[in-house]
C-alpha cells in the first residue's frame, strides 16, 4: 500500500528494530526524480544544447494496477523533485507498451504464423499485454480503435509476481541453507560482500536461459565472497563445504573450490516457480472470461520477460491457441510508449473503471431503501453518508468525456462554501460511505460566489485519464473550480 505517509525502513535485520532507520517513500522518491532532472538539464547543456525547463513535459510511468493513492504518492514525489502539476504525464505501464508495439513493427516468435503482428492489427483485434517487471505483474487487454488508437477492455489485473520474486526464492534457499543469523552477520559485518552475492545471482539469473534446462545435471555457478563462509563458520563452528555434504541439498547444490556455489540446474529452475505459477494463472482466468474470448494474441513486454524460462512457460501453457508476441527490447516497451503517450496522450480511446467512484451526501430518508435504524442518526433531518455514485467499477469510461451531472444543493443558505468528500470502492452499488470497502480519497472546497439564497451546485467527474479530475458548477452564476483531488494521507 503505497501512499503519501508510507515510509521505508532500512533493510538491515537488526535485531533491535527501534535503531532502524526510516526514511518516507515519498522523500526517497523525490530524491531519485530530482537526480534525474538534473542529470538531464546538465548533459544538455554538456552537450550544448540548450532547453528551457519550462519546456520539457516529463512522463513518470505507474503500473496499471496502482490504486489512486499509489499514483497520487508518485505525482506528490514529483512535486517534491522540482516537477509541477502542469509539466508532468502519468502515463500506465502497459498502455505505454502497447503503444509502442502498435508503432513499432513487432512480429510474433512463432515464424509460422505472420499474422499476428501487433503494428498490422486491424481494428477490433484484442490482445493481453503482459508488463513483467521487475516488481509487478501488470496485464492489461487491449483492442484496436484505429490505426494510432487503443482502447482498454478489462480492468487491469496482476500482483507482485515480477523478476525480483526470482530473487526473493533464491534469497529463501540462502535462508535454508545457511541460517537468517549467518546472514545477519554477514549484512551488519561486510555489507558490501552481502549485496556482492545478491548481484553475483543476478548475474547469473540473467543468462540462465531455457537451453540450459536441456541439461538439468549441470549447475550454475555463484561465486560466494569469502566473508559469507567465514561468518557461516564463526557461527556454527563448522565449514559450509562439509555442511553441505548433509542436509536437504546433497546432490542439489554443493560447494566448489574456495568459493563457487553450484546449484543444479533443476534447483535453479524452481526459484522461478513462483513468479510463472501465478502469472500463469491469472492469465488463464482473464483468457477464460466469456468477453475476451476474441483475444488471439499475448504481448509480453518488461525485463523479466528477457528471460526464456518465463516466456517459454507462457509459451507452453498458451502458445498452441494463442500467439506470444515478445518485441526484441521488451525491456524498453515502457520507456520508448511513455515517450509516445507524452506527445500524444489521447492514443487510448476508452478505459475500465477499477473502482467505484461516488460523493457523500444527505438526502431525505426513503424507506425501504435505508434500514429503520438510520431514523436515528438523521441529521437535520436527513440521511447522512449516503454514496452518491458517479462512476461505477468496471464501466466504460470514454477519454475527453465527463460523466453526467450529479445536482447538489449545500445543507444551509448561509454556507459560504462546501466541501466535496469523495470516495472510492470495489464494490458496485455502496450505499453508504461508511459501507465496508469504502475509501475517502479527496475533499475538494468549493466557495459559493453568489450571495443569494439560488445555491444550487453541479458537479461532474472526468475519471478516464490515469487520475481523477471534478469540475463543479455554481448554476446560478456558472462560475467553474476544478480539482485534482487532495488526498488525505
Ligand atoms: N535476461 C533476463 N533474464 C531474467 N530476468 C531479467 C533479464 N533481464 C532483466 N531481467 C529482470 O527484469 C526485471 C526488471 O524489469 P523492468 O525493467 O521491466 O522492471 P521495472 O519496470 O523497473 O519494474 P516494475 O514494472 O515492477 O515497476 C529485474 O527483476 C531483472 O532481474
Ligand atoms: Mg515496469
Amino acid at each position: 500500500m503505497l501512499g503519501n505517509e508510507t515510509m521505508i525502513e532500512e533493510s538491515l535485520e537488526l535485531n533491535n528494530p527501534e535503531l532502524k532507520k526510516k526514511m518516507k517513500a515519498v522523500e526517497v522518491f523525490a530524491a531519485v526524480i530530482a537526480y534525474f532532472k538534473k542529470d538531464l538539464l546538465q548533459t544538455k547543456e554538456q552537450r550544448g544544447t540548450t532547453i528551457k525547463e519550462k519546456d520539457i513535459q516529463w512522463v513518470i510511468t505507474v503500473p496499471a494496477i496502482w490504486d489512486l493513492k499509489a499514483k497520487q504518492f508518485m505525482r506528490e514525489a514529483a512535486k517534491k523533485g522540482g516537477i509541477s502539476h502542469d509539466q508532468l504525464t502519468l502515463a500506465l505501464e502497459p498502455e505505454a507498451a502497447s503503444m509502442h508495439c502498435r508503432r513499432v513493427p513487432v512480429g510474433i516468435t512463432e515464424e509460422s504464423d505472420g499474422g499476428r503482428n501487433i503494428a498490422l492489427m486491424d481494428v477490433g483485434s484484442k490482445y493481453i499485454v503482459l508488463d513483467q517487471g521487475g516488481g509487478t505483474t501488470d496485464i492489461a487487454v487491449h483492442e484496436v480503435t484505429g490505426k494510432n488508437t487503443l482502447k482498454e477492455i478489462n480492468q487491469a489485473c496482476g500482483g507482485h509476481w515480477g523478476g525480483i520474486t526470482v530473487n526473493g526464492e533464491f534469497y529463501s534457499f540462502l535462508i535454508k541453507l545457511l541460517g537468517g543469523d549467518v546472514i545477519n552477520e554477514v549484512k551488519i559485518n561486510s555489507p558490501s560482500d552481502y549485496f556482492q552475492l545478491l548481484y553475483n545471482f543476478e548475474h547469473v539469473k540473467t543468462s540462465f536461459t531455457s537451453e540450459h534446462m536441456a541439461d538439468s545435471n549441470q549447475h550454475q555457478t555463484i561465486r560466494i565472497p569469502i566473508s559469507w563462509l567465514q561468518s557461516y563458520q564463526m557461527v556454527t563452528d563448522c565449514k559450509l563445504k562439509d555442511a553441505m555434504k548433509q542436509g536437504m541439498y546433497v546432490g542439489k547444490a554443493y560447494l566448489s573450490g574456495a568459493d563457487k556455489l553450484r546449484i543444479k540446474n533443476s534447483l535453479f529452475r524452481t526459484f522461478f516457480d513462483y513468479s510463472i505459477d501465478n502469472v500463469t494463472e491469472i492469465l488463464a482466468s482473464v483468457l477464460s472470461k466469456r468477453e475476451l474470448k476474441e483475444v488471439e494474441t499475448i504481448l509480453i513486454v518488461g525485463g523479466h520477460s528477457k528471460s526464456t524460462i518465463l516466456t517459454d512457460a507462457i509459451m507452453k501453457k498458451f502458445g498452441s491457441r494463442y500467439g506470444v508476441v515478445i518485441p526484441k527490447n521488451p525491456d524498453i516497451a515502457v520507456l520508448k510508449g511513455a515517450v509516445l503517450f507524452g506527445f500524444e496522450p489521447d492514443i487510448i480511446t476508452s478505459r475500465v473503471a477499477r473502482y467505484t467512484y461516488g460523493i457523500a451526501m444527505q438526502r431525505p430518508f426513503i424507506s425501504g431503501v435505508d434500514p429503520e435504524s438510520k431514523r436515528k442518526f438523521l441529521i437535520n433531518g436527513l440521511v447522512d453518508n449516503v454514496f452518491d455514485k458517479h462512476v461505477e467499477i468496471g464501466q466504460v469510461v470514454n477519454i475527453g468525456e465527463f460523466q453526467k451531472d450529479h445536482d447538489y444543493v449545500p445543507a444551509s443558505k448561509d454556507y459560504k462554501g462546501v466541501h466535496f468528500e469523495f470516495y472510492a470502492t470495489e464494490s458496485k452499488n455502496p450505499k453508504y460511505v461508511t459501507d465496508d470497502g469504502c475509501s475517502c480519497i479527496g475533499v475538494l472546497y468549493f466557495e459559493l460566489s453568489d450571495k443569494s439564497n439560488r445555491k444550487d451546485l453541479k458537479l461532474k467527474l472526468y475519471a478516464s485519464g490515469t487520475e481523477i479530475m471534478a469540475v463543479i458548477t455554481e448554476k446560478s452564476t456558472n462560475i467553474q473550480t476544478e480539482g485534482y483531488f487532495s488526498l488525505l494521507g
